[in-house]
């Protein structure tokens, strides 16, 4: 039996920084990530300005999709995919991130993208802020811990939303907007310099922060959460038809144990790190459990005073969240450690890991989804996931991943699970869907797609596209509908 609808958005998901390439090109100016050297599991990703001609930055060339989108949507319409997601870099509009006037190359890039889209029915799902603020804003700014930042992003937001009309219906506002309540977001999803200069991504990078740095993070959160509700009142004002959400990094844990004190640990955690942020875009105000937080942990933010009103105004139509693992959480020290998405937690001995150590959970995709969909009770996208792999190029040019369908096949078969439970499951974007770098460690060699980039770790490569066994695979499944007999 059919469990996903018939208008289900079957998709894949990218972002600019990581996928786009063409950093210097068409007027584009640079953004934070263009700063980021490549690292891996062993040695952090650091923030390096002036570019260094000895080092690599992946966000260059990316998977050079600004020169091959033609060819990389023809791929996704021959897939069957139905909704592509991806994000605008902000400094290709606006490449001081304070200009005025946008970047008419920029916009005519854009432009053509979501066309080439059209033709193929794929709906565009768009992300504003995807990791990337133009670099000018974090130098000049401090980036988002600046109140004035507010407005160069609405008025960005209000550009590009305004000039694709009736060719982009749906919107994300900040992507993971949740992970600058985590220290290493104050880079990539803040650009705080003046706590992040220097540093890389590793948490050994911010072993005590001070409280002022706190505190200018979660000011940059509160100047975020502002920016999308202002945002989204926008966009329903010039065009009640337009969808705007959140975006939440699926930072899912369980408690270790039934000690009731890792109980207490883990519904401090999902409410702290989980679900903070979308019951603030959710619910138009923050939730009373924050305030003890912001107490215990110095955290002082500066609001004005017309800040409730702003937030009630922009409450978003649809949720999303990135779901890739589980870990545990435990009062105790002496337990085995894992990672996983932008969190370490204690190793889950019922699972699996991938090769970069995030543990594999298909069922948490279900039981995340009940726990979203009973909080909020709108539609949901999971709008990132997937399993980052090494594949091999055969010389035939087949790459063969069965681990890639099986994580697929198990976690598709848990959303089906979650629509029967009765949760309004309208999408699902696997991540990477056309191989891309990555973003905790700078690799190309940690593969997320169905289509394979023939690039590689040190920026060489054809950049040539080869389809996975997992592609022909993934057509079928749209082809079906999600038909889970199939499956
Ligand atoms: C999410 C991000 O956190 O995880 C993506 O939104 C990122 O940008 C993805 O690429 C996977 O993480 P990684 O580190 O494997 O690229």
């Amino acid at each position: 039996m059919t469990k996903f609808p018939k208008d289900f958005f079957w998709g894949g998901a990218t972002a600019a920084n990581q996928f786009e390439g063409g950093w210097n090109e068409g007027g584009k100016g640079p953004s934070v990530a263009d700063f980021l050297t490549a690292g891996s599991r062993e040695q952090v990703r650091k923030y390096k300005n002036p570019i260094d001609p000895n080092q690599i930055y992946p966000s260059h060339k990316a998977s050079d999709f600004y020169h091959r989108y033609k060819e990389d949507i023809k791929l996704m319409a021959e897939l069957g995919l139905k909704m592509f997601r991806m994000s605008i870099s902000w400094a290709r509009i606006f490449p001081n991130g304070d200009d005025e006037h946008p970047n008419q190359a920029g916009l005519d890039f854009y432009r053509e993208v979501f066309q080439e889209l059209k033709k193929y029915n794929i709906e565009p799902l768009v992300t504003l802020s995807h990791y990337e603020l133009p670099f000018n804003l974090a130098e000049k700014y401090d980036g988002w811990s600046n109140r004035k930042v507010i407005d160069f992003y609405v008025h960005y937001s209000e550009t590009v939303i305004k000039e694709y009309q009736g060719l982009v219906k749906y919107w994300l506002t900040f992507n993971e907007i949740n992970s600058i309540t985590l220290p290493t977001g104050g880079y990539f999803n803040g650009g705080i310099m003046s706590i992040v200069d220097g540093k890389g991504f590793g948490p050994e990078e911010y072993p005590e922060e001070t409280s002022i740095e706190v505190s200018k993070r979660f000011t940059a959160l509160h100047h975020q959460f502002l920016a999308s509700a202002k945002t989204v009142k926008m966009a329903h004002e010039l065009n009640s038809n337009l969808q705007i959400g959140c975006m939440i990094a699926g930072l899912t844990s369980y408690p270790l144990t039934p000690n009731p004190d890792d109980m207490l640990l883990f519904q401090k955690h999902l409410n702290t790190q989980l679900f903070f942020c979308a019951d603030v875009q959710n619910n138009g105000e923050y939730p009373y459990y924050m305030k003890r937080y912001f107490k215990e942990n110095d955290i002082t933010i500066t609001k004005e005073i017309d800040d409730e009103k702003v937030l009630k105004e922009g409450c978003v139509d649809f949720v999303t969240f990135s779901y890739y693992s589980t870990g545990c959480l435990t009062t105790q020290n002496d337990v085995e450690k894992t990672s996983g998405n932008l969190v370490f937690g204690a190793k889950n001995p019922y699972l699996e890991t991938s090769d970069w150590g995030w543990q594999i959970d298909p069922k948490g995709i279900r039981f995340f989804l009940n726990e979203f969909y009973r909080r909020y009770r709108k539609p949901i996208m999971i709008t990132e996931n997937g399993l980052g792999a090494v594949d091999t190029l055969e010389e035939d040019g087949k790459i063969h991943d069965p681990y890639r369908i099986e994580y697929m096949k198990q976690h598709i078969e848990q959303m089906a699970e979650a629509i029967e439970d009765g949760v309004e499951l309208i999408g699902y974007t696997p991540w990477g869907i056309i191989d891309l770098t990555s973003m905790s460690t700078g690799e190309m060699h940690k593969r997320y797609g169905v289509v394979y980039v023939d690039a590689y770790d040190d920026g060489s490569g054809s950049f040539d596209r080869y389809k996975k066994d997992s592609f022909e695979w993934y057509k079928d499944v749209i082809t079906h509908d999600g038909n889970t007999t199939f499956l």
